[in-house]
């Protein structure tokens, strides 16, 4: 197997890349990153000298250097996209580019590769988010998304990404082509960028700062580890069905209150070090996944993501990797943080 993964050197293709080099050592690997701000070649520098793994450089907006990629691969990951919220909201204009256009450029390059006279007989998954569902309400909490659901994206970054989810539906009803989506609930794990809200506390907490909460920090998500997301998209791959979508969920739904005091707690921190900030404009209440569709049919539920073990593993990585992270949050980033987050 040869596998193309899109967005690799960012935090869930990172880790992604790693469970596949655990579980699929024989696979061969090709990672296409444009390298923007959150990709991180730092991140896989001990695979380089892999001879079963390939980094390239490249825009997925870029059929010419899309093609030949797909070409020669026996299946794509599609996850490189651009990924923070706060920054569609800053400009929205990249999401939809990398986000949308992307991935109709991924879907055509599958569309018109060929192997030998036959169409290519590959498969893409598309890995989406559970944001393109929209907000559940605090007061319901026995609804969460099920596929089934219409798609209301409420965010820049939540409809470019569905912008994507409604092409890959597109070209298997027209193309039949072998295209399959995974809505993903919130990740946490190594190597997250720290603008999103784990590394961000966490990295903040060891710098000595506060933690700039949201509004009444109220809202809802549902927490998975990454590698729990990387086993579920890789079992996608493997047994799930052409055109069909999976949610993949952590039941481990948590609101940024209860997350910040229980990151607070591990990291032996008082209440004094929580700011409340304005809330994020146009904030999601809620989300919630249901993941019974991906448990019946393909047999895969979470078995990593359970809390405080999960978040304290996660915790322990970054104040190990201290240079990882200082170096991200360094230089050219600061001024954002500085602007977006406060400097405090
Ligand atoms: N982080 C989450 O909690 C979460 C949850 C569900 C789904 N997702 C989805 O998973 C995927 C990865 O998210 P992440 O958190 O790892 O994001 P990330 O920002 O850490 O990584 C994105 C990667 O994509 C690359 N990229 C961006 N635009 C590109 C382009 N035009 N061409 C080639 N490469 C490009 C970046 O350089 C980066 O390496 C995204 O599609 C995101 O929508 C993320």
């Amino acid at each position: 197997m040869h596998l193309l993964i899109t967005g690799g050197a960012g935090f869930i293709g990172t880790n992604f890349i790693r469970f596949v080099r655990r579980n699929r050592p024989g696979w061969k690997v090709t990672n296409l990153d444009v390298l923007s701000y959150s990709g991180n070649l730092e991140n896989l520098r001990d695979l380089e000298s892999d001879p079963r793994y390939t980094f390239v450089k490249g825009d997925i907006c870029d059929a010419a250097t899309v093609g030949p990629l797909v070409e020669k691969a026996d299946g794509v990951i599609h996850m490189a996209a651009e990924s923070h919220v706060d920054r569609s909201i800053l400009d929205s204009r990249p999401f939809v580019v990398s986000n949308t256009l992307g991935t109709q450029t991924m879907l055509d390059a599958c569309r018109r590769a060929r192997r030998g006279d036959k169409p290519w007989p590959g498969r893409m998954v598309y890995v989406s988010t559970d944001e393109v569902y929209g907000s559940l309400p605090l007061e319901r909490p026995e609804i969460r998304f099920r596929e089934d659901m219409p798609l209301e994206p409420n965010s820049p970054y939540a409809s470019s990404k569905a912008g994507g989810d409604l092409l890959v539906r597109a070209y298997f009803h027209t193309f039949g082509q072998n295209v399959v989506t995974t809505r993903c609930s919130n990740n946490f794990g190594p190597y997250q960028f720290p603008e999103k809200v784990i590394p961000l506390f966490v990295t903040n907490l060891l710098e000595g700062k506060q933690v700039p909460l949201y509004g009444d920090g109220k809202n809802v998500r549902d927490w998975i580890h990454v590698d729990d997301h990387a086993e579920a998209v890789l079992t996608v791959l493997e047994r799930g069905q052409a055109g069909e979508v999976y949610n993949i969920g952590g039941n481990n739904e948590r609101s940024n209150l209860e997350l910040t005091h229980t990151i607070l707690k591990l990291m032996g921190k008082g209440t004094e070090s929580i700011r409340y900030v304005q809330d994020r404009l146009g904030h999601d209440r809620r989300y919630a996944i249901d993941g019974s569709k991906i448990e019946r049919e393909l047999g895969w539920k979470p078995t990593r993501s359970s809390w405080p073990e999960a978040l304290e593993a996660t915790i322990d990585w970054y104040r190990t990797n201290t240079e990882w992270w200082n170096r991200v949050k360094s230089g050219q980033y600061r001024e954002y943080y500085d602007k977006q987050y406060g400097s405090r």
